[in-house]
């Protein structure tokens, strides 16, 4: 009954026993259910009675798996032939009291496992993708974290043989609300009592608004279930507008703005992406007008011209387009790291303490298949611009910040696009300088990027404002957190969005 053992242990661990014990009294309580056949015992399944095509499935893990240094849990959703995985670390501060930050990267179809084990997870990957070791500056000091890959079908999440690969950013948030109920209610009901706060990177631009826009719109719906108390969105090197993006190409590549002693193209090639650019901008427009695949496809003709300028000198030891003063390590994600990540998941220890499924074969940190799917869509030339003005508008925080070595998602293209978003603190927003902000740096207040920050209340008079704020980090690219660093920076002067978002970012790294 060794099965029964873990159940209670995990129970008394993470408080649930008094639900488990009167889960008669309420729909709400958690239900833990059989074991279906082939599964490992050491799962145990939760499932909301609201959701009876849906349960998470979940086991604790050791330091030996992720040297994190407090209680994690790894294990999947199943929801109607999708199955998304995740992996869950307690606050190292107070689990209780501390902000949960779920934490997506991008791509689309790359690992969120990426974000945990190169980046700002508790544990980050050896050298050789042998282990790993702790992460000083990890976001669990002060936050609980949820790692989650998704769309199913990335990184360790998988589809059943018939199912369908989710081709765009909105059906995949429909499937993450799911998994945050039952997450919240069932498994971890405790972590309800603490904000809630979703961060990603990249394609996150598109994965974070949808989701915040789904739980809003869930939360406001279904009154009689407990809310997602979604508090604050913040979205690193954010792929938001393609269009913004594109036209940042030219302050990146052909100015010292980003904090590069020479433009990096020559005035040749700068005239070349000049030239392109109006007629790139006019297609772009009406592609976001009609956002219709057929439509936004032919961005592609006068667009292509400026991304092949980098894109064709970029791989393994040429242009790095995450940072545009280094050399790509391997092909295509250009960080060595990255193929650590996939040794390590795919040794036979990890593979087997993570309990992977057969219909899983083999880890990748990047899926192809999402890719593809994600290609059928018009979702990769949308933008989500009008997704984070309704989540301001539904006072939740927004924080966009941004590496100025970034070509990818560029800062130049983030900050035109921050200024474009019409919300009732545009104006005030357009019209800020960025202003410095600062670090303690072996002891010295040094400057370490630049910030605007602006506070409305979506409807006159309203106390209770929203801040969207715009940070640029001086000397990092586009995984701006995973950069080693000295720094102690310190919530007072970063520029504060709320506590959780001050807090995550004030354990980040930002640079050197
Ligand atoms: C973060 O955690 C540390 C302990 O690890 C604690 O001393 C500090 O007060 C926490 N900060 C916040 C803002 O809660
Ligand atoms: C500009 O850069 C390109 C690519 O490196 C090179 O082929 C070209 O000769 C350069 N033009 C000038 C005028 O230096
Ligand atoms: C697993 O995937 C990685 C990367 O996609 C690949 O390099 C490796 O050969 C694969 N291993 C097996 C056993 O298929």
């Amino acid at each position: 009954m060794r099965g029964q053992a873990v159940v209670w242990a995990l129970a008394w661990a993470i408080g649930l026993l008094p639900r488990i014990l009167c889960i008669e009294d309420s729909k709400h309580q958690a239900a833990l259910l059989q074991q279906p056949e082939g599964h490992s015992p050491d799962f145990i399944r939760y499932q909301h009675a609201e959701f009876p095509s849906h349960s998470i499935r979940i086991k604790e893990q050791s330091d030996d798996l992720c040297n994190a240094g407090s209680k994690q849990y790894t294990g999947w959703l199943d929801a109607n032939g999708k199955h998304l995985f995740f992996w869950y670390f307690d606050s190292l501060n107070d689990p209780l009291t501390d902000p949960l930050t779920l934490w997506v990267t991008g791509g689309p179809g790359v690992s969120s496992l990426v974000g945990l084990l190169v980046e700002i997870g508790p544990c980050l990957i050896d050298d050789g993708g042998e282990g790993t070791h702790r992460n000083p500056f990890s976001w669990t000091r002060n936050s609980s974290m949820i790692f989650v890959d998704q769309p199913a079908g990335t990184g360790l999440s998988y589809t059943d043989p018939g199912t369908d690969l989710p081709t765009d950013s909105k059906i995949a948030a429909e499937d993450m609300y799911i998994f945050l109920q039952i997450f919240l209610t069932q498994v971890f009901p405790e972590r309800r009592e603490v904000p809630f706060h979703i961060a990603g990177e990249s394609y996150g631009g598109h994965y974070v608004p949808n989701m915040a826009v789904e739980i809003l719109k869930q939360n406001k719906i279904h009154q009689e279930r407990p809310e997602v108390p979604l508090k604050s969105i913040m979205i690193g090197n954010g792929c938001v507008s393609p269009m913004h993006t594109t036209y940042g190409f030219y302050e990146t590549l052909c100015t010292t703005k980003p904090g590069v002693e020479t433009p990096v193209f020559n005035a040749t090639r700068c005239k070349v992406m000049a030239d392109a650019l109006p007629r790139c901008m006019y297609v772009y427009e009406s592609c976001y007008r009609y956002p219709d695949k057929a439509i936004c496809k032919a961005t592609e003709e006068p667009c292509g011209i400026i991304f092949d300028l980098f894109e064709s000198e970029s791989h393994a030891g040429g242009r790095d387009p995450f940072d545009i003063t280094r050399v790509c390590e391997v092909e295509h994600l250009c960080y060595s790291s990255t193929l650590n990540v996939q040794e390590y998941i795919n040794s036979k220890s990890v593979w087997s303490a993570l309990d992977v499924p057969d219909a899983i074969h083999n880890f990748s940190i990047e899926s192809p298949g999402i890719v593809a799917a994600f290609e059928s869509s018009n979702d990769l030339y949308a933008n989500t611009m009008n997704l984070i003005q309704s989540t301001l508008e539904h006072k939740v925080d927004v924080l966009i910040y941004n590496g100025n070595l970034d070509l990818a998602c560029n800062t130049a293209g983030n900050l035109r696009w921050t200024n474009a978003l019409r919300w009732n603190g545009q104006a005030e927003f357009e019209s800020r300088d960025l202003r410095p902000w600062f670090s303690v740096v072996e002891g010295e207040l040094t400057p370490v990027g630049q910030y605007k920050e602006v506070s409305a209340s979506a409807r006159g008079g309203d106390a209770d404002a929203q801040r969207f704020a715009f940070v640029t980090v001086d000397k990092a690219g586009h995984m701006v957190s995973t950069l080693p660093t000295n720094f102690n920076l310190k919530c007072i002067h970063c520029p504060l969005l709320t506590d959780g978002v001050c807090r995550s970012l004030s354990v980040s790294r930002p640079l050197h």
